[in-house]
């Protein structure tokens, strides 16, 4: 099911795009004097329009690696290999993404599927070949998702960016809220959404914006085998309606570049590599379960919402160090950013490389999700 919206309001596409200032106004003259090494990739608000996404076929590289002798051996020369936890999250130092070559990056995928995160150090080169590079890198992988409402560097619209500074912030945070952590699946709305995904950043506070992450299938398993069974049977509605009208009101950027649509997806979808079974719904994104009524639907996700937060024991944190890059298979995981940085006027800098994956496949056979 695709649902347009109702037209992008007069008043925000007029609005220009957003200057940027830079520098945050305690720092000293002589940083001010110094040209910010990323600059280049600073977001940009473009007023372009995007038609609606296109179905595409999805071979997904992490089934290349399956058939190879040792789908590892891209780790043959990392210094170190660290489990973040037993339930998610890999460390690896001394393995430069790069210079990895096809059959490397197919094996990166299936490590990714396995363990749903993989924290990359000492990553330098891989973020100073710039965004022809991100692009390529990203494009083993999939099919490029362009984000309707996010900056992007210009010239370069399939870069996501984050950013925030003392003067302005350009994430999607909503204001009012007790907490700044909010759990997703990246633009879960999309018919195909994303797969394995790649994030960095460019600047960073001295301490905090870490980012969480969740593993969905240990979340899901958790759970009772009844009512895994249960869930097995759902589908739920997914939007990025709210999204867009938040870029509508004005804030990031205040562009909408491509209509926002809502898809139904499984409630539990299998991983098309691993066979893995998650829990595939999130509290930015999915909205009702079809077929339920409103009541029954409510109580169900928020239940799983709340088992999602509070779970810490299926989490994994990931503090940032300069030149780190991370991974993860945005279908069987959930993440979420920590903005405990505000009052520091920090800039924090990144871009996410987003391929598309495949339409979620049910766990269940028998669930039809219709057109
Ligand atoms: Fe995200």
């Amino acid at each position: 099911m695709t649902t347009a919206t109702t037209t992008v309001s007069s008043s925000a596409v007029a609005l220009d795009p957003p200057t940027l200032r830079l520098r945050s106004p305690d720092e000293t003259e002589a940083k001010v004097a110094e040209e910010y090494r990323y600059a280049h990739l600073l977001p940009h608000f473009s007023t372009d329009r995007y038609p609606p996404l296109t179905p595409f076929d999805h071979v997904d590289p992490g089934l290349r690696a399956l058939s190879l002798p040792n789908p590892r051996d891209f780790l043959d020369n990392a210094t170190s290999v660290t489990e973040l936890t037993p339930n998610i999250g890999t460390e690896v130092t001394g393995v430069n993404l790069a210079t990895l070559d096809a059959s490397g990056r197919d094996q990166v995928a299936l490590e990714v599927a396995r363990r749903g995160l993989v924290v990359f150090r000492d990553q330098q080169d891989f973020i100073d070949r710039g965004p022809d590079f991100y692009l390529d890198w990203g494009r083993h992988f999939g099919r490029l998702h362009i984000h309707p409402t996010s900056g992007h560097p210009a010239g370069y619209p399939e870069v996501h960016l984050v950013y925030r500074d003392a003067n302005s912030t350009f994430n999607f945070e909503i204001e009012g809220s007790i907490t700044t952590t909010s759990w997703h699946s990246d633009v879960s709305y999309e018919l195909q959404p994303p797969g394995l995904t790649t994030f960095f950043l460019l600047s960073s506070p001295d301490t905090g914006g870490d980012t969480l992450f969740t593993s969905q299938v240990a979340t899901l398993s958790r759970l009772s085998p009844q009512f895994i069974a249960f869930l097995r049977t759902l589908k739920a509605v997914h939007s990025g309606i709210e999204q867009a009208d938040f870029s509508r009101s004005g804030k990031r950027g205040a562009t909408v570049r491509r209509e926002p649509v809502e898809h139904v997806h499984p409630v539990v979808r299998k991983h098309p590599v691993t066979g893995a079974e998650a829990l595939y719904v999130n509290r930015q994104f999915t909205r009702r379960i079809v077929g339920l009524k409103r009541e029954e639907s409510d109580a169900i996700l928020r239940f799983l919402f709340d088992h999602i937060d509070k779970s810490a024991d299926n989490q994994a944190r990931v503090k940032w160090r300069p030149n780190t890059v991370v991974l993860w298979d945005n279908r069987i995981t959930a993440h979420s950013a920590t903005v405990d940085f505000k009052e520091t006027g920090e800039r924090r800098h990144g871009a996410r490389i987003t391929p598309q994956a495949e339409r979620p496949i049910p766990a269940s056979a028998d669930l039809d999700l219709g057109a």
